[in-house]
């Protein structure tokens, strides 16, 4: 193996540029050069950023691990979905004489290897890289813990304005189709109601609105101070803002809608990102001069393993039942003791 591949694909996530750093030092150790493609895999497919490919020196990955975002840029694409787009990523790759390339994304990301891996002879590794920690058979993606405390952050800020005003705070967190982290960040804010795809069906929406209006009145009525609920994009049609509106016109229930949105997804990665991002960077290096192919780098068990690629991405990885399960106890124990 002589020269390795890497770009980031997808929604970025802080401890990108630590994994970057990890693969391009483990690849010098292994004597290996590495060659950054830019802007996802439009790196791979458009002329004018295949163009902007560079060998990756020591002296580039200095300084990065703290950085949030990702140095070599990060995009979403549409090319990869069609057969010319694949021709061309191979035939670059081919070009360039690459021999493996590692890929540090999500789910869309991962689907792109794995086609590409059909028309291509390279090694193929995945590092899971995404806020939305929705990747099957790792405990954790990288960026999903520094996520979660950005969330927990603008949350906490949040509580002291609502408990000075005594107001119904309605938050709505980023996770696309996953509540990972609305759940850890519901349960760490002691948010007064989680709504995520785990305790809730979109169908029976009429029903949960009357019974969050229920819910919300009760507790105004038995106590003071504030009452935050803590809401998954993509669960309710039209989003918090819609909520806000719909409470108001059944129950004349005063709500504030706030969308953190793209907050999440920046900021300097937390200690275990960062240490996760180093151990995977590391062992997908290790993983290419071991010969591996089709594989994502995993954390199992806090142990570091290779995951068959269609694994990762075909099985969708649930929010933990204990975790639904706390967050319903404490629900119930607050509400009968009004604290
Ligand atoms: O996958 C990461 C993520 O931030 C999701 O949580 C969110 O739904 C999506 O990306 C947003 O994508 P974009 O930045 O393209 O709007």
């Amino acid at each position: 193996i002589k020269r390795i591949g890497l770009l980031t694909s997808g929604g970025d996530a802080p401890g990108m540029n630590a994994a970057i750093r990890a693969v391009v030092l483990a690849a010098h150790h292994y004597h290996i050069d590495v060659i950054g493609f830019v802007h996802g895999y439009n790196g791979l497919v458009i002329d004018e950023y295949i163009a902007q490919s560079k060998r990756l020196n020591l002296t580039d990955v200095n300084s990065i691990i703290h950085q949030g975002g990702t140095i070599l840029k990060s995009a979403r694409c549409p090319l990869m979905m069609e057969k010319s787009g694949l021709h061309q990523a191979s035939d670059t790759l081919v070009e360039q004489s690459i021999d493996a390339l590692i890929v540090i994304g999500g789910d869309g990301s991962f689907t792109g290897l794995l086609a590409l891996q059909a028309l291509w002879q390279g090694q193929v590794i995945g590092v899971p890289g995404t806020i939305d920690n929705d990747l099957a058979n790792t405990d954790f993606t990288i960026g999903f813990s520094t996520a979660v405390n950005t969330g927990i952050e603008a949350i906490d800020k949040i509580r002291d304005t609502a408990d000075a005003f005594e107001r119904v705070f309605i938050v709505e967190l980023m996770g696309r189709h996953s509540g990972h982290i609305t759940f850890n960040v519901g349960i760490a804010c002691a948010a007064e109601q989680v709504l995520s795809f785990e305790n809730f069906s979109q169908d029976d929406e009429e029903a949960k609105l009357q019974q969050l209006a229920e819910e919300i009145q009760q507790a105004q009525q038995s106590r003071h101070g504030s009452y935050i609920i803590v809401m998954a994009e993509n669960l309710w049609s039209g989003g918090a803002t819609k909520l806000v509106e719909q409470l108001k016109a059944l129950a004349g229930i005063e709500c504030t809608a706030c969308v953190l949105g793209h907050i999440q997804r920046g900021g300097s990665p937390v200690a275990k990102d960062r240490i996760l991002a180093t151990k995977m960077g590391v062992c997908a290096v290790q993983a290419i001069v071991g010969g591996e192919t089709g594989i994502m780098i995993a954390e199992q068990q806090g142990v570091m393993s290779h995951v068959p690629l269609e694994a990762a991405i075909t099985q969708g990885k649930h929010v933990s039942s204990q975790l639904v399960d706390a967050q319903q106890s404490i629900l119930a124990l607050t509400a009968q003791t009004q604290c």
